[in-house]
Parts: structure tokens; C-alpha cells; sequence
């Protein structure tokens, strides 16, 4: 089986964890415990093939930042995460954009990336327009992918890494 290196990148508390082991897992974590670093394993089929997911979730919080280098050299594929409900945490997404430019030696529109604005069930405490993540895929170019997310509801989650993998056996 091929093996398929997904990197969970963005700020701390976006929901990188409840993405992931709503995906893995098919369940909600409703409270919050900051991440040091989450391996997953998971098999996904596309066209007939197989591929193991090994799926990094990595912690958002400043602490642990320097280990950011280690995971996008490692990386095939990245998750840019944000939340709707909170703007620094898109805005944050360009210096980690930079930050794999840098590792990878290349424009990021070379390296497959899903934009994903999570949190989409809290429509009340939205601050970041869904216009705004499409500005930014069109800024960041190439076929990168944006979509909006809810790991509570369950709401665009197997899309988003089917659409990531597809990226990434594309190349
Ligand atoms: P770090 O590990 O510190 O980087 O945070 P994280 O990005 O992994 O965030 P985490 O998944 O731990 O979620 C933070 C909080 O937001 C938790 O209380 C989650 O239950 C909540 N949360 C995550 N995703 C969603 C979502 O889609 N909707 C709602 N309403 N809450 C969410
Ligand atoms: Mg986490």
C-alpha cells in the first residue's frame, strides 16, 4: 500500500485535533486539550486504490513551533487550518504558508494544501468571510483547494482529505 504524509497546520485551538479524530474516529471532542504532536492512521480508497494515511497533527500553540521545520520537510501534503470565528488564526496561515516556501524550496502553489476555514456550524460568531478564504486560494494560486468545515457537525470533513490525497497522487 502507498503510503500518504498529511501534515494538520494553523494556530492553536482552530480544531486541527477535532478535524482529525472526527475523520479517524467519527466522533466530536467537545473540550479543549492542546496537542504536543497526534500520529493517525487511516486507509482511504480512491479510484479503486488504496492509501495509508499518516495523518500529523501538530500543535498550534507558540511552544512547540521549532518542530514545525521537522513535520512540513516530512510532509507531502498540508492542511492550512483556521477558524471562521477567529481572524488572527487566518491571518496567521501566511507565515506558515512562508515557513513551507522556505523547507520546501519552492512556490507554495507547487505543493498540495487544502485552505480549510473550520468551525462553520458557529455562523453567530463568525469574522472571517467565506469570500476571504476564496481571495486567498486565488492569491496563493496553483490547485490549492478552500473549504469550510465543521469537525462538530461532521460538515465537509472526508472531502477535505479526499480532496488533499487527490492533490498529492496527482503530482
Ligand atoms: P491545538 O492542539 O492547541 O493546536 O488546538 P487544535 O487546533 O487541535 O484545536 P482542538 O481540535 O483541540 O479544538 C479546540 C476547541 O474548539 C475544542 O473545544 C473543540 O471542541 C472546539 N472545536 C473544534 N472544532 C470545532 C467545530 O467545528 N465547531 C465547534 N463549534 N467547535 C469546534
Ligand atoms: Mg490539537
Amino acid at each position: 500500500m502507498i503510503n500518504v504524509k498529511i501534515v494538520i497546520l494553523g494556530a492553536g485551538s482552530v480544531g486541527k485535533s477535532a478535524i482529525t479524530i472526527q475523520y479517524v474516529n467519527g466522533e466530536f471532542i467537545d473540550y479543549y486539550d492542546p496537542t504536543i504532536e497526534d500520529m493517525y492512521r487511516k486507509v482511504i480508497e480512491i479510484n479503486n486504490e488504496h492509501y495509508m494515511l499518516e495523518i500529523m497533527d501538530t500543535a498550534g500553540t507558540e511552544n512547540f513551533l521549532v518542530m514545525r521545520d521537522l513535520y512540513i520537510r516530512n510532509g507531502q501534503g498540508f492542511f492550512m487550518v483556521y477558524s471562521i470565528t477567529a481572524k488572527s488564526t487566518f491571518y496567521e496561515l501566511e507565515a506558515i504558508k512562508d515557513q513551507i516556501s522556505r523547507i520546501k524550496d519552492t512556490n507554495t502553489c507547487n505543493i498540495p494544501m487544502v485552505i480549510i476555514g473550520n468551525k462553520c456550524d458557529l455562523e453567530k460568531d463568525r469574522q472571517v468571510k467565506s469570500s476571504e478564504g476564496e481571495e486567498l486560494v486565488k492569491k496563493w494560486g496553483g490547485n490549492i483547494d478552500f473549504l469550510e468545515t465543521s469537525a462538530k457537525d461532521n460538515t465537509n470533513i472526508s472531502i477535505a482529505f479526499e480532496q488533499l490525497v487527490k492533490q498529492i497522487i496527482s503530482k
